[in-house]
C-alpha cells in the first residue's frame, strides 16, 4: 500500500486583520511546508477505523478520521478504510499536524474509493473540516487569505533550512485568537511585500506574526522559549501559527542542526527544511 505523507507548515507570516460575523478571524498568510510530516497507510475494509500512535487522541476527534467520514457520508458510499496514521508532527503545535493528516486522509481514501479526487472535489470538504486544512490540499507556498479557504500558490521559495523548537505543552488556537485584541490587527502589508518577494525569485526571511503577543501574554512559557532561540538567531526567530512552535531561519542545514543540537535539552527541536510536496498529492497546486 503506498504511504501518504502528511508536512508539517510554517507560517512565514501571519498577519489577523479583522473579525468576520461567523467569530472567526480573517487572515492573510504566507504558508510554507516543510519536510518534517507524519505518515498515512490507507488499506480497504468493511467499516471506518483509524490507528494511530498517539495516546490521547480518540480516533473519531483524528481529522483524519474524520476526513475520511465526511468524504464517505458526502458521497453517500457504502466504503470503509483503515487508516494507519504514524505522528512525527507534535499535537496543538502551531504546525498544522492534523489539519495536513486530514487533507492527506482525503486524497489518499479518494484515490482507495476510485472517486475524482480533485481540487473542485475535495477543497469544499477541506473547508470544512478546518481553516489550515485548504492549504494542505496546495501544499509548497501559498498566500492563505480570508478564513484560510481562499489559498493562491506561489513559486517555491529557495530552499531554506529552519531549526523547529517547541516547549512542553499544547495550545488552544482558539483560546489565542480569543485573546487577540483588535489593536493588534494589521492590514496585511508586510505579507504582500513578502508575497512580491517570492514572487520575484527572492530569498525571504521572516515577517511578522500577529498572534505572537496574545500567545506570549497567556503563555509566558512560550515567551522563554523565544527568547532562548532569538539568543541563538537574533532577527531570524518568530512564531508558527498561534503556537507554541517557534522556529528560526538558518543559514544551512548545518546551522539548522547545530541549533536544534543546543536546544534539544530544554525543548524539542527539529531542523527541517522547506520543500513542495509532489503534485499527486496536492490537488490545488
Ligand atoms: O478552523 P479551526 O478549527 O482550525 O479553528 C480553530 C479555532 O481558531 C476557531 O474555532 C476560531 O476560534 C479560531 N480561528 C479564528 N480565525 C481563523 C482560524 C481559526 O478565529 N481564521
Amino acid at each position: 500500500m503506498p504511504v501518504t505523507h502528511a508536512y508539517a507548515k510554517l507560517n512565514l507570516s501571519l498577519e489577523v486583520v479583522g473579525k468576520r460575523p461567523d467569530g472567526f478571524h480573517d487572515l492573510v498568510s504566507i504558508m510554507q511546508t516543510v519536510t518534517l510530516a507524519d505518515t498515512l497507510t490507507v488499506t480497504p475494509a468493511t467499516d471506518l477505523d483509524i490507528i494511530c500512535d498517539v495516546p490521547g487522541l480518540p480516533p473519531q476527534a483524528n481529522l483524519a478520521y474524520r476526513a475520511a467520514a465526511l468524504l464517505r457520508d458526502t458521497g453517500n458510499l457504502k466504503r470503509g478504510c483503515t487508516i494507519q496514521l504514524g505522528k512525527e508532527i507534535p499535537v496543538a503545535a502551531g504546525l498544522g499536524g492534523g489539519s495536513s493528516d486530514a487533507a492527506a486522509a482525503l486524497v489518499a481514501t479518494s484515490r482507495l474509493w476510485g472517486l475524482p479526487g480533485s481540487c473542485e472535489a475535495l477543497a469544499p470538504l477541506a473547508e470544512r473540516l478546518g481553516s489550515d486544512v485548504p492549504f494542505f490540499l496546495t501544499g509548497g507556498t501559498a498566500l492563505v487569505e480570508g478564513r484560510g479557504e481562499r489559498v493562491t500558490a506561489l513559486p517555491p521559495i529557495p530552499e531554506t533550512w529552519y531549526v523547529l523548537v517547541k516547549p512542553a505543552f499544547a495550545v488552544s488556537t482558539a483560546e489565542v485568537f480569543g485573546a487577540l485584541r483588535p489593536e493588534e490587527w494589521t492590514d496585511g502589508t508586510a505579507t504582500r511585500e513578502m508575497t512580491g518577494a517570492i514572487r520575484s525569485g527572492l530569498g525571504v526571511s521572516i515577517a511578522l506574526n500577529t498572534l505572537q503577543a496574545a500567545l506570549f501574554c497567556l503563555y509566558p512559557n512560550a515567551k522563554a522559549c523565544f527568547d532562548c532561540v532569538e539568543r541563538l538567531f537574533p532577527g531570524r526567530t518568530m512564531l508558527s501559527g498561534s503556537g507554541p512552535t517557534i522556529f528560526a531561519v538558518c543559514r544551512d542545514q548545518a546551522d539548522a542542526t547545530e541549533g536544534a543540537r543546543r536546544l534539544s535539552a530544554q525543548f524539542w527541536t527539529a531542523a527541517v527544511r522547506s520543500c513542495s510536496p509532489p503534485r499527486e498529492e496536492t490537488p490545488c497546486r
